[in-house]
């Protein structure tokens, strides 16, 4: 376990950094328009800024809960086979890959493949369009056959349901202040189905995003996140802010959506059920039928719901506990004159509008390190209208084709030390971060444009910003 060394190192590292570390400004202030300070994930914040950034257990964890932390990192890491076998049976019978860490490689993001690389990280979610004349807030619909998710791959003995060829176009974009910046669009051909796919299909790519800090995103409480939201735009800003409501399988409810590009999911034991049944092929107590269980309405399948779930309860335990008590990396460079105009300018260009910099988290029960802590993810955690050049134009409950929920900001600028990439957005189209804010349309146009008329000096310093995160 090559935690345990540098967990010590990292920890004595941040004793240090805060000893000396005195001017650094831990600002409360909400109306964001100075300096957040460090501390990104409060008292969760590890001063860590090497590839292993986003693999640090919380280091305000008591011994027992980094225990716990400890057992979850390996089984996130445990590579699912074939039934019948000892160790980690159940895999398939169609999936995408075989452990969490293969998707989020390092805890961290993942890309789209390069030229002749297979699928990875990169997956596609499927539905039919509605049928009914009520469109919103329904749960996608399966499509015959595949469900709601491409498994490009299979056991033996099962074919995989297809796979996908990505091509590229060049999108030229000449700014407002007349520079000439390149994007690349992806257009996404499904090939190799095993069967055929019905015309209509509504096709949504997510890439595997990183997944530390998120216990302190599912510990905001719901009134802190509904603040922010204006269906109605009431303000008249052109930024709405709307929230996701999806099915709650253990309350038995629609619930408020937090997690996934769409906040498709409530809560991150749901989360990490989804991701075993759905992206692994592995049955867990809150999905008990094999993910291609239900898909073949001329198979005479008699599924059994009283199953043993492959993944025990305590394992799916200790998974969602890891995931939620990854620590948050501290921001770099905070005192640096031109990160400090580039925050400016993030401000100014209603940047901060949708990627909220402050919350105050609440109690999440059974995980006190991330409870009552001041944080810096820059999400509102709501979801936006981007526009047609972003859309997926498959509705995901109430969340519309051209929708997407605000992705926190913290740690992106360590991508490229963590993940050797610097791909970004739900496909990873953006090949870097101004790429990304240059697809931003919908109810971000105008934080674009204002970006589209700054000097090359102004861009510069929104960059050196981002990349302070
Ligand atoms: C095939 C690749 C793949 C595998 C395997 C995979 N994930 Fe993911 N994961 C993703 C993608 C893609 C998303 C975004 C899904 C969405 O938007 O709906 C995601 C989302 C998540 C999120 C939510 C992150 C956020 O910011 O909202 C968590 C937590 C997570 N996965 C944990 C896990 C765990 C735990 C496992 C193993 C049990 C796992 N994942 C296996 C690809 C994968
Ligand atoms: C209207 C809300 C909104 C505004 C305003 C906005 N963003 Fe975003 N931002 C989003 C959403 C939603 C996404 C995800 C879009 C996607 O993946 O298709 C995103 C994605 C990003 C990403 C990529 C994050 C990732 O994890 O891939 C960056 C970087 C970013 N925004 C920076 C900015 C900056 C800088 C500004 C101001 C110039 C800005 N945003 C303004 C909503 C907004």
């Amino acid at each position: 376990m090559k935690h345990h060394i540098w967990l010590s190192l990292t920890l004595f590292g941040l004793l240090l950094q805060g000893a000396c570390d005195s001017t650094s400004p831990i600002a409360v202030d909400s109306m964001q328009t100075f300096s957040t300070g460090a501390l990104s994930g409060g008292e969760t914040t590890v001063f860590d800024e090497s590839s292993h950034a986003f693999s640090v257990p919380a280091p305000n964890l008591s011994a027992e809960a980094l225990a716990k932390h400890l057992e979850g990192d390996v089984e996130f890491e445990a590579v699912f086979v074939t039934a019948p076998a000892v160790v980690n049976p159940g895999l398939g019978p169609v999936y995408n890959n075989v452990s969490c860490i293969n998707c989020h490689a390092r805890d961290g993001r993942g890309r789209p493949p390069r030229t002749n690389e297979e699928l990875v990280a990169l997956l596609f979610r499927l539905s039919l369009p509605q049928t009914d004349s009520v469109q919103e807030g329904k749960p996608p619909m399966p499509v015959p056959g595949f469900g709601t998710q491409l498994n490009n791959r299979a056991i033996v003995g099962t074919p995989p349901e297809g796979t996908v060829q990505i091509d590229w176009t060049e999108k030229p974009l000449t700014t407002e202040n007349g520079t000439r910046v390149h994007l690349r669009h992806p257009n996404y051909t499904l090939t190799e189905t095993y069967r055929p796919l019905p015309a209509d299909v509504e096709v949504s790519p997510r890439v595997a995003p990183a997944v530390f800090g998120l216990g302190l995103l599912e510990a905001i409480p719901a009134e802190a996140i509904l603040a922010y939201a204006d269906e109605a735009d009431s303000n008249g800003d052109g930024i709405s802010g709307k929230p996701n409501y999806v099915w709650d399988v253990v309350q038995q409810r629609n619930t408020l959506g937090r997690f996934g590009w769409k906040a498709n999911q409530p809560t991150l034991l749901q989360q990490v059920a989804s991701a075993y049944h759905d992206d692994m092929g592995i049955t867990t107590a809150l999905f008990l039928l094999e993910n291609s269980v239900g898909q073949y309405p001329d198979r005479n399948e008699s599924p059994s719901a009283t199953a043993t779930p492959e993944v025990s309860d305590d394992i799916l335990e200790v998974v969602t506990f890891y995931v939620q008590t990854l620590a948050v990396p501290a921001r770099r460079n905070v005192d640096n004159s031109q990160v400090q105009q580039g925050e400016r300018l993030f401000a100014q260009a209603q940047c901060a509008s949708c990627h909220v910099p402050t919350f105050r988290t609440g109690v999440l029960r059974g995980v006190p390190s991330v409870s009552n802590q001041t944080i810096h993810p820059y999400t509102d955690l709501l979801l936006h209208d981007m526009g047609p050049g972003l859309a997926d134009n498959r509705p995901d409950f109430h969340a519309s084709g051209t929708e997407w929920r605000t992705p926190p900001l913290w740690g992106i600028g360590l991508v490229q030390r963590v993940n050797g990439h610097t791909n970004f957005l739900h496909d990873g189209r953006a090949r870097n971060l101004m790429e990304a804010i240059f697809w931003h349309g919908g109810e971000a146009e105008a934080s674009r444009r204002a970006v589209e008329r700054m000097s090359q000096a102004e861009r510069d310093a929104l960059i050196m910003f981002l990349e302070s995160l």
